[in-house]
């Protein structure tokens, strides 16, 4: 095996099955969404890194500060041969873990992002010699095969993006990452948490536009892969608290009265005038929710660390 190879778990054109039975679901809904795994094409995920710099978005930061510094005692606990990492994206936090996890000679990106799974692993084997990198262009809330490789596994799940599930579908998740692992075997998940509202919606509406670039942008791809006509500039990007559910969310709301045509699905959608369409929800969370939706799954929380402020939480649990 090379030092770096890239394998499909679906065959190329189930991606555009998968897209289209999303766009006709969620825009004949009501309330209109549209799931967030399809923000993520090239100019998705560079958005998203620029994303990660802004003064406003502090979850990388912290996230960042909590590997930097807990690094040691992750590695003790998980003593991993394996290190998988699900939503890796370009896999730039990873390096601290990496650098932490000595004994990890494998490492197992998936993402639905062809571009970031590439560039960050030929930039990683080539940092690396030594280190084996098997990226894996997957869905991760579809079920997973992974390869088989040197136990124990780590499976690492950063950048709170388990927070864009909602929680019926974290609770399957959860059970199908327990499924990945054997008894022993660790989780590492990035949680961001509960915090002052204003802090929250400025993360996800950034005064240089990044963040609302980045929502429009899965209107970009729904034009390209099935021909629609939506026309960015007559949507606007809102961020919202639900304080009642804790979640941040992402709506993308229509300027006017506006019919879009998607010609691959023979379909017409009609927005009323600011009409909104929910792209996203971003949820935060507490120590105790954490421990319980993990427990659920047959995940055992052993140690929870979080940045020194206190906004964002990496925990290690255990599966039982
Ligand atoms: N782990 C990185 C990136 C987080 S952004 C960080 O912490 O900065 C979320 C990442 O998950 C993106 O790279 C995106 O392409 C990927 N992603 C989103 N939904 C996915 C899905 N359903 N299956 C696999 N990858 C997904
Ligand atoms: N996982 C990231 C988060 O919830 C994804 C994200 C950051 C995002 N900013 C966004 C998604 C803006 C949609 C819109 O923090």
């Amino acid at each position: 095996m090379s030092p770096f190879d890239v394998s499909r778990t679906l065959p190329e054109n189930a991606t555009g099955a998968a897209l289209r039975a999303d766009v006709l679901h969620g825009l004949t809904a009501t309330p209109k969404t549209l799931p967030p795994k399809w923000f993520y094409d090239a100019r998705g995920s560079e958005l998203f890194e620029r994303i990660t710099e802004l003064p406003e978005y502090y979850p990388t930061r912290a996230e960042r500060e909590i590997l930097r510094t807990r690094g040691g005692e992750i590695a003790a606990a998980a003593g991993a041969r394996t290190l998988v990492e699900l939503g890796s994206g370009s896999s730039e936090k990873t390096r601290h873990l990496l650098d932490a996890l000595t004994g990890v000679e494998v490492y197992l990106p998936v993402d639905v992002s062809e571009s970031a799974l590439t560039g960050a692993g030929r930039a990683l084997v080539a940092e690396r010699p030594g280190l084996r990198v098997h990226a894996l262009i997957a869905d991760f809330t579809a079920s997973l095969t992974l390869p088989g490789t040197p136990g124990p596994r780590l499976v690492a799940f950063l950048g709170g993006t388990v927070g864009n599930l909602l929680p019926a579908e974290r609770a399957v998740f959860l059970a199908s990452v327990r499924a990945l692992l054997s008894p022993g075997d660790a989780l590492l998940l990035g949680t961001d948490l509960v915090k002052d509202e204003g802090v929250l919606v400025r993360a996800y509406d950034d005064t240089a536009g990044v963040t609302a670039a980045f929502n429009k942008n899965v209107l970009l791809v729904v034009n390209r892969e099935l021909g629609a006509d939506f026309d960015p500039d007559a949507f606007d990007h809102v961020a919202l608290w639900d304080a009642e559910r804790e979640w941040i969310e992402m709506r993308l709301r229509s300027r006017t009265a506006q019919t879009v045509k998607l010609p691959a699905l023979d379909l017409a959608v009609d927005f009323a005038a600011g009409e909104e369409l929910r792209t996203e929800v971003s949820a935060k969370f507490r120590e105790d929710g954490v421990r319980g939706e993990l427990a659920a799954a047959g995940l055992d929380l052993a140690h929870w660390w979080t940045d020194r402020e206190g906004r964002f939480a990496l925990s290690l649990s255990v599966a039982r």
